[in-house]
Parts: structure tokens; sequence; C-alpha cells
């Protein structure tokens, strides 16, 4: 079962305890709490929300939202007035050293949500765990999964109507499905980051887990941006120009 909610529907902090609290952590997203505090995430998130093509309204809807992190694509459906919310995630919420659960409390407590939450791995979700969903965000994850189509089967099967899907992806061009496989640490040095399909490719795998539609939302970016972009990451990172040229992130929408 989900754990309980402290806290919802009250603000119990004032601005000066607030900004405090959020000074002693770190933060994956950018949220903006109220009272002018925001949170300094090293994740540009409202430009990452504004290109996922989210309804403006998602008001009597169930959703959940896998790998939530800090939690501000759960927080942002409550604002869109989802009637039930459930954050979940392993890896970044079991302090392992990559993140902790922490910054999603806080975030939880000082917006006064009633996101609810539970620690599952993606690979454990299922309707009898979790029950079904009519909105599920499925965003920043599949590329850290060493077992995606897998996932993909778990994910299905707790989406009852439509899924939204971020993601990195690679070989952009190839014009067929394929999917690029690291093994070290090739994509963004992370050795958490396992395989990037194309576009084509995450179309075909969303298709075969049993989605019946699939809308690629965010097409790739053109040729120039991402040779600006590779050149970028080659000056930053040292990565090979080649390999990032043909990387991207997009938004795929799946429906059941
Ligand atoms: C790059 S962050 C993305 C966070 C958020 N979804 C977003 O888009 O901003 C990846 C998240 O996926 C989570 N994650 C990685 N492997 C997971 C797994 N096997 N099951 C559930 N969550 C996982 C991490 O803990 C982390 O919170």
């Amino acid at each position: 079962m989900p754990d309980a909610v402290p806290g919802a529907g009250s603000r119990p902090f004032d601005r000066a305890a607030l900004a405090e609290r959020v000074a002693a952590r770190r933060w994956y997203h950018t949220i903006d709490l109220g009272q002018g505090v925001v949170t300094p995430g090293v994740d540009n998130t409202p430009v990452r929300l504004a290109r996922l093509d989210l309804p403006a309204s998602l008001a009597g809807q169930t959703v959940l939202d896998i790998g939530a992190w800090d939690g501000f694509f759960s927080f942002e459906a409550e604002r869109r007035g989802a009637a039930r919310v459930l954050a979940t995630d392993s890896y970044s919420w079991s302090d392992t050293g990559w993140g902790s659960k922490a910054g999603f409390e806080l975030a939880r407590q000082a917006l006064g949500s009633r996101v609810e939450d539970l620690v599952i791995d993606v690979l454990d979700l299922s309707p009898e765990r979790v029950g079904t969903f009519d909105v599920v965000f499925f965003l920043g994850v599949l590329y850290h999964l060493r077992h995606p189509l897998l996932a993909l089967e778990r994910v299905a099967s707790v989406t009852r109507g439509c899924l939204v899907l971020e993601t990195v992806v690679d070989l952009v061009g190839l014009g067929r499905p394929a999917a690029a496989f690291y093994p070290g640490t090739e994509l963004n040095r992370d050795p958490t980051n396992w395989w990037a399909p194309n576009c084509e490719g995450m179309v075909a795998m969303l298709q075969s887990v049993g989605f019946s539609s699939v809308r690629t939302v965010t097409p790739q970016h053109g040729a120039p941006y991402r040779a600006l972009r590779a050149a970028w990451h080659r000056v930053r990172r040292g990565e090979a120009m080649a390999a990032a040229f043909r990387q991207d992130r997009a938004v795929f929408h799946a429906f059941r």
C-alpha cells in the first residue's frame, strides 16, 4: 500500500524556514514551492514539462509517476486536477548516494500536496501491486534500465489509458528500429545508463508490449541543433562528436 501523506493540505513553513530547508539539500528538479522559493535543481524541469504536451486539465484522472525522484511531474499532475497521483521510485529514493527521497517529502509538505508515494522498482509494478492508472508518466527512466522491454511490459500492465514516455534516443537517422547499448559510461559518463532506442525503435517497442497507437510528440531536433549540441558535449565531457550527433531526447504518447 502507498505510504500515508504527512501534512497534506497544510503549508507548514514560513518563507525563511522553507528557504533554509531547501538550501540544505541537493535537488534534481526545479520546483516552484511558492512564497518565492524555487528548488535549485540541476534539471531545468519546467523546460522539459513544456515538451511533454500534457493536457491542460487532468481533472478526475488517476496518475502514476514512475521514477518520480523529487516529484515535479507528480505535483504538476495534481496541480492539473488529477483525482489521485501515486509517485513511485526505487534507486534515488533508496539513499544509494545518487539521490534521496528527502526532496520529494519536503516539496510535498511545502506544497500541501496529497500525492501518494511508494518505493517500488519498475520491474515489480503490476495491477495487483499498484492497480491501473488513466495516465502513466515514465519520464527519463527507460535508458537507466538493463531490461527496457521487460520494464515496458510492466508499465503497460498498469496503464489503463495513456502512457507519457520521455527518453534519450540514439542512432537518429538510421531509418529502421534499433537501440544503442552502453556497456560502460558512454552515455553522459553515467554507468547507470544502458540502452537508448531510436524513435522508430521506441514506437516498435511500445507497440510490441500492447499499445494500440503511439504518437511521437517531439520529433528529433534537426542536424544543425544536434551538431551544436555534439560540439558542446565534446568540449564539456570529451565525448565523441559522431556518437553525440546521433543522440537526442524524445517524447511519446502511447494509448492502450
Ligand atoms: C533521470 S531521473 C528522472 C526523474 C523524473 N522522472 C524526471 O523525468 O525528471 C531517473 C529516475 O528513475 C529512477 N529509476 C532508475 N531505475 C529505476 C527502476 N529500476 N525502478 C524505478 N525507478 C528507477 C531513478 O531513481 C530516478 O529517480
